[in-house]
C-alpha cells in the first residue's frame, strides 16, 4: 500500500473528488480526516470507510475552524486544500458580490490550509496538495472569477514550495489542475446558465480524449503527491486534462 501509515486531512472531502481522495487514501493505508461543511455526507461516508476516516465540520474560510481542527490532530503528513466552488459569469455578469464569495472560498479557503498546514507539519515535513483547475491556467469567458481564483492557487502553491524548500521544512507543496470531471460540482454550475446542454457537450468536445474525467483519475494523482515517490517534486503543477491543454 503506497500510504501507509500516513495521516491526510481532506477539505471538501464529503462529496466530489474530495470523497474519491478520501476513499483512494484509505484503501492505500492512510487514515483521513474528511474536512467539509457538508456534514450529512462528510459523516456518512466516514463511517462507510470505517476506523480509518473520521469526519470534522471545517469551514475553509473560518480561522477558528482551521485553528481548532489543526490543533487536535496529533501528526498530519498531508493537507490537500480542495473545497471549492465554481461561479459562471463573464466579466459584465459577475457582481462584486459573487467575485469576493468565489475568492473566500477558494482563495481565502487555500491560504489558510497551507498556512496551518505549514505550521502542522513544518518538525516532520509532509505534503500540501491544492485543487487549482485547467481554469487556472487556460482561461475562458465566462469563468472570471474561477479563473482568478484558480490562477491565484496555482502561483500561491509555487510561492509555499519555495518558503518550505528555503527553510528545510522538508515539506513539499503542489497544485493539481484537473479538465472537468464528472462530479456534483458541474450540475451546480449548470443550474447557473440558460444553455445547460450546449454547455455539457462544449466540455465534453474540448478534451481531446473524447470524455471528460472521473474522479478516481484525480485520486490517483493526489495519491502520487501525498507518497513519499513524489519525494523531489515541489511547486508543480500537474495537469490531468484528457489533453485540453494541449
Ligand atoms: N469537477 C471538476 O470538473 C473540477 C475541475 C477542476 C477543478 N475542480 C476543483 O476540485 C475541487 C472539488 O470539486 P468537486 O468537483 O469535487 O466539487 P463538489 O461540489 O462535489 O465538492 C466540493 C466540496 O467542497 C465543500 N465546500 C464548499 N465550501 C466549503 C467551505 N467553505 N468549507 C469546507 N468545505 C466546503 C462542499 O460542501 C463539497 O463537499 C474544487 O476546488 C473544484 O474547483 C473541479
Amino acid at each position: 500500500m503506497r500510504l501507509n501509515g500516513k495521516i491526510a486531512l481532506i477539505t471538501g472531502g464529503s462529496s466530489g473528488l474530495g470523497a474519491a481522495m478520501a476513499t483512494r487514501f484509505v484503501a492505500e493505508g492512510a487514515s483521513v480526516v474528511i474536512a467539509d461543511i457538508d456534514d450529512a455526507g462528510g459523516e456518512a461516508l466516514a463511517a462507510e470507510l470505517g476506523a480509518n476516516a473520521r469526519y470534522i465540520h471545517l469551514d475553509v474560510t473560518q480561522e477558528a475552524d482551521w485553528a481548532s481542527t489543526v490543533g487536535g490532530i496529533k501528526t498530519l503528513d498531508c493537507v490537500i486544500n480542495n473545497a471549492g466552488i465554481t461561479t459562471a459569469g463573464n466579466i459584465e455578469q459577475v457582481t462584486l458580490e459573487q467575485f469576493r464569495h468565489e475568492f473566500e472560498i477558494d482563495v481565502v479557503g487555500v491560504f489558510l490550509g497551507c498556512k496551518y498546514a505549514v505550521a502542522a507539519m513544518k518538525e516532520r515535513g509532509g505534503s500540501i496538495i491544492n485543487m487549482s483547475s485547467l481554469a487556472g491556467i487556460k482561461a475562458t469567458a465566462d469563468l472570471v472569477a474561477y479563473n482568478g481564483a484558480k490562477a491565484a492557487v496555482a502561483i500561491m502553491t509555487k510561492s509555499v514550495a519555495a518558503h518550505c524548500g528555503k527553510s528545510g521544512y522538508g515539506i513539499r507543496c503542489n497544485s493539481i489542475h484537473p479538465g472537468v470531471i464528472r462530479t456534483p460540482i458541474l450540475d451546480k454550475v449548470l443550474a447557473q446558465v440558460p444553455n445547460p446542454d450546449e454547455v455539457y457537450a462544449g466540455w465534453v468536445a474540448v478534451h481531446p480524449i473524447g470524455r471528460i474525467g472521473t474522479p478516481e483519475e484525480i485520486a490517483a494523482i493526489a495519491v502520487y503527491l501525498a507518497s513519499d515517490e513524489s519525494g523531489f517534486t515541489t511547486g508543480a503543477e500537474f495537469r490531468i486534462d484528457g489533453g485540453s491543454s494541449i
